[in-house]
């Protein structure tokens, strides 16, 4: 069996930059299952569901990929689908301590799995999900860092004529 990798995430919704980071994945893993922690976001701005539906058609292009969603601990999902690493995109400083803590925090959980950063491209290290529904929010367009998928749903979601 090759090896496998556990993207996780709220992808909340998904971003360009998340894609690039699972695209550079799958040059180091044989299989990337990008998952969706049901009990990740607090408020989040859409269902499961429609996160499922978003991811699925973003990585449609991409054979080595698949979608799911999971409850509980990140490190227990990952026992569970027989996976060896964790993956995390890096974007900058900022998001450095938040990451430090989480994959140290699961290997205390788990000794057995490594948390693997790859960094996102240039062009994608400003995007995350939350600027993106915040500029799709007041009417920002945010095509060309989203899938075009996300961009619709952004629409829909707050009824504006993006700029
Ligand atoms: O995209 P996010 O919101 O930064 O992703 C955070 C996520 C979903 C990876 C993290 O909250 C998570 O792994 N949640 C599942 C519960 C868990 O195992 N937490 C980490 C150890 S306490």
């Amino acid at each position: 069996m090759g090896k496998i990798a556990v993207c996780p995430g709220s992808f909340d919704p998904v971003t360009n930059g998340h894609l690039d980071v699972v695209r550079r994945g799958l040059s180091l893993f044989d299989k990337v299952i990008v998952a969706i922690a049901r009990n990740g976001t607090k408020d989040p701005l859409f269902t499961i569901e429609e996160r499922l539906e978003m991811l699925h058609e973003s990585f449609r292009d991409m054979p080595g990929v698949q979608v799911d969603s999971f409850d509980g601990l990140l490190v227990d999902y990952v026992v569970k689908r027989q996976a060896d690493a964790i993956l995390r995109g890096l974007r900058a400083v900022s998001d450095f301590e938040y990451e430090f803590q989480m994959a140290l925090m699961n290997r205390k959980l788990n000794r057995n799995i490594q948390t693997v950063f790859l960094m996102t491209g240039l062009r994608w290290i400003y995007i995350s999900s939350s600027i993106i529904k915040e500029a799709a929010r007041f009417g920002g367009n945010t095509r060309g860092m989203v899938p075009d998928i996300v961009c619709e749903k952004l629409k829909e979601k707050f009824g504006t004529s993006q700029r």
